[in-house]
Formats: C-alpha cells, structure tokens, sequence
C-alpha cells in the first residue's frame, strides 16, 4: 500500500470532523485547525461538539492519527493540501457570508507547495476570486481545488465512506491529482471538471434535491383537494426509474443547515448576474408555505387555537441529529405561540433553547397528557413504539397530525385519534 499523505482539515464543525475522521480511518494523519479554543480542547478529550451516529467511535478508534490545534502552523507543515471546511451562512441579502473564508484565505503564507481544497459550500466563482486574491498578494503558487461535500447530517459517516460520487475541480495541476489519489480507496465514481463546475454541482444537487421536496410537497397539497393520498402516488411514480424513489416524502418542508442557506445563496448567485431564478423561487416559497400549512390543519379540528395546549413531538430538522437550524418544529411554535397556544415539545436529542414560552419536557408521555393535539413534526424511529391508544386516552382531544406521514392511519384511527396527516386526504376520516 502506499503511504498515506497527511493532511490538514480547517473548521472542526459537522464536514469538517467528518472529513477529518474519515480520512483518518483511510491510514491519513490529520491534522485539524479551528478557532475555537474551546472545541479544540474538548477535542483533544475525545469529546465531540456534535452529536452524528457513529463519529465519536471513528474519532476514537483513529485518535492517533488525528491532531487538534487552534494553530495553522503543524498543519502547514505536516501538510500539503488543506482542507476547507470553515461555516459560511447566509447574509442578510441572501448571499453566502465568506468572511470565514477570506480569513482562511488571508492566514496562508507564500507557498508553492500548498493546496487549498474547498468542501464549504460556496458560490460559483469563489475558487477564481480565491486564485486571483493569491495572485495579487504574491502567493500565486498555492494552488486550489474545489472538492463539494454532500454528505447528510445523521448518515454522515456513511455517506464520507460510501459517496455516490466524489467531485474534484481544480486546474489540472498536482493538488486535483493528489485528491484524486485520496479519495481513491473509497472507490467512488469520479467527475473531474473544472473549479466553477465543482461549485455549480454542490449548488446544483441541493437545489434539484430540494425541487423534488417541494414539488411532492405541492402534490400533496393537490392531493388534500383531490382525496387521493401522496404516499401511494409517491410510490407509484417512484417506480419510474426516470423519477426514483427518493425525495419524495412530503411533509411539513425541509429544514437544515445546508438546504435553506444553500438554496438562498443560489437564487442570489443567479440574481448578482442579473438572472432570475424562477424555479427555485417556487421552492423556497412553497417550503416557507408548508412548515405553516399544519396551523391550519389544527384550527380545523380546534376552530380558535388561542389556549390550547399542543404538543410538538421532534426538534431536530429530521431525525438522528441534535441539529434544529431552520427546523419547521421552531416555524411552527412561533407561529402557535403567536397564535395564543401553549406548546410542549420533545425530542430525544435536540433542544428548544432558544425559543422562549415553550416548554420542553423528556418523554411523548408527558409533552402529550392533556394536550388538545399533537404535531409529529420529526419522524423519530422512537415514535413508532409509542402506546398510541394510552397517549390518546390522556390526552384532552385525541387531534394528531402526523406532519411526516409515519404512522399508519387505520392502526392511529383504531387507537382513538382523529388522524390527520400530509396529503393522505382519503386516511382524514370523518371529522
Ligand atoms: C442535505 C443534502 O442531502 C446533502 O447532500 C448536503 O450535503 C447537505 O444538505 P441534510 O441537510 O443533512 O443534507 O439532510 P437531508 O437528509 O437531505 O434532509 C434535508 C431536509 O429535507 C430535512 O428537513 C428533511 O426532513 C427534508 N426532506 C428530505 C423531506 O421533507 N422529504 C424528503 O423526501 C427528504
């Protein structure tokens, strides 16, 4: 086997310690840098900042190989390419916030023996200001690729061992071939392209990803008018292999911390150059549309919602993750509390921290007792053995609406409940 080259990963954040781990698991030293003295000292201790299934054994299992610091230096000089995997939020203008890139950028000495290797995600063109910046401060011998990460917060480990494809853009000089090398053993399809094609597939596959949701999304809401039922329309275009199965769940819209701020950051990228957008658009604005559309299933069954006591069951954005970044669960207790409702929340990792005037409590049993409904928000594996027909007899009106269509609506029917869910219009029941 060959050596392994080391190498450095800068941001120790969700990409970040994944990609880190990742290769540390392949034989690679790594050497991670982050500014954050805090993280970096939790780090050294084993412990994780975030919660990913299966991370903390890889970090563990490869703790030899893997080096925190706050300082550039050991990466620089252990390393040749440095991997990018610092946070870039959205501005207020919807355009990627940069400056934590720009300081990486700025901290990299003269050298031509470097690389800078992107996974954060960054507006098409970002790679040719970086290319230039170097240029004009005399560092034009660092070289630069672009490598897009796509992997799913709660399936991260997988997802870096097992990609569907690995994405390398660069000038066709040694640092594209030297991350083409490392990526080797995981065995991937590769597409080799250019810098700006990288970035534009990053953007591209979360943008198609996210049509697919809002567009089931908006089929559901067809099918609420129609009496027919999302799910077996799902399935029955799913069979098509043109169409596939995945990313059609409808529900109560996406959240994330890549999908929101990735799909903004598009339409702004589109905008800057004077092209408007159109389709993505009608995505992010069905979405913002769907987190709200449950408000109006409850005041259907509630009439005013104005102290009722309504129980959100899951934070996270999806299931398997601490993570609530533009989670629909925060939407949608805004948007009750403001309407005059109490809102009790559970969920079995993430916090309401943050959002006052809900109250969070550790089990379904006690968010649900006494509640005039309940909102499945977060499709948690746990909720699927819960004691239903228990729940629905203590709760004050058995009014569920299962915002993620996870439970079946004959066996919640049979349980007591009057069962609502997201374009199932035929499972609705008498009202
Ligand atoms: C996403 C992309 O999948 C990943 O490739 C990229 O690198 C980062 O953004 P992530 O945000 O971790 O990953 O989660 P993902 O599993 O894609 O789900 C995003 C959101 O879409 C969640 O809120 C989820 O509930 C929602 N979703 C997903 C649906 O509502 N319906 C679906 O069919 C699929």
């Amino acid at each position: 086997m060959h050596e392994r080259e080391p190498i450095g990963v800068i941001g120790t954040g969700y990409v970040g310690l994944v990609t880190a781990a990742g290769f540390a698991e392949l034989g690679n030293e790594v050497f991670c840098v982050d500014i954050d003295a805090d993280k970096i000292r939790g780090l050294e201790r084993g412990e994780l900042p975030i919660y990913e299934p299966g991370l903390a054994e890889l970090v563990e299992r490869n703790r030899e190989r893997m080096h925190f610091s706050t300082d550039l230096q050991p990466a620089l000089d252990q390393a040749r390419l440095l991997f990018v995997a610092v946070g870039t939020p959205p501005t207020y203008s919807g355009d990627a916030d940069l400056s934590a890139v720009d300081a990486v950028v700025d901290a990299m000495p003269p050298s031509d023996r470097h690389a800078l290797v992107m996974k954060s995600t960054v507006p098409s063109g970002t790679g040719a200001s970086i290319k230039r910046i170097f240029a004009e401060r005399g560092k034009g011998g660092f070289s630069y690729v672009s490598c897009p990460e796509f992997l799913k917060e709660g399936s991260a480990v997988a997802d870096f061992l097992h990609p569907d494809r690995v994405v390398v853009g660069d000038d066709g000089d040694w640092a594209g071939d030297a991350v083409v090398a490392l990526y080797a053993p995981l065995d991937a399809p590769l597409v080799r392209t250019d810098v700006k094609s990288a970035e534009m597939i990053k953007l591209a596959a979360n943008a198609a990803l996210m049509t697919r949701i809002s567009f089931i999304n908006e089929i559901a809401n067809v099918c609420e008018a129609t009496g027919a039922d999302v799910v077996k329309v799902a399935e029955g275009i799913g069979h098509d292999r043109r169409i596939g199965k995945s990313f059609l769940r409808a529900g109560v819209g996406f959240g994330g911390s890549c999908f929101p701020k990735d799909s903004l950051a598009l339409k702004q990228l589109a905008a800057n150059s004077g092209y408007h957008f159109q389709v993505l658009n009608a995505v992010i604005e069905v979405n913002e549309l769907q987190k709200r559309r449950v408000i109006g299933k409850l005041a259907d069954r509630l009439g005013s919602l104005r102290g009722k006591r309504i129980a959100l069951l899951g934070l996270a954005f999806k299931p398997h993750t601490d993570d609530t970044r533009e989670a629909p669960a925060f939407v949608l207790a805004g948007r009750l509390l403001s309407e005059g409702a109490g809102v009790v929340a559970w969920d079995p990792v993430a916090r309401i921290d943050g959002l006052a005037g809900v109250e969070q409590v550790a089990t379904v049993e006690a968010a649900t007792r006494g509640a005039d409904a309940v909102v499945l928000v977060t499709e948690w594996p746990e909720l699927a053995d819960v004691d239903w027909p228990a729940i629905a007899a203590a709760m004050r009106r058995p009014v569920i609406v299962d915002g993620r269509n996870m439970l079946d609506p004959d066996s919640m029917r049979a349980a007591g409940f009057q069962y609502d869910a997201i374009g199932r219009a035929a499972s609705n029941g008498p009202r």
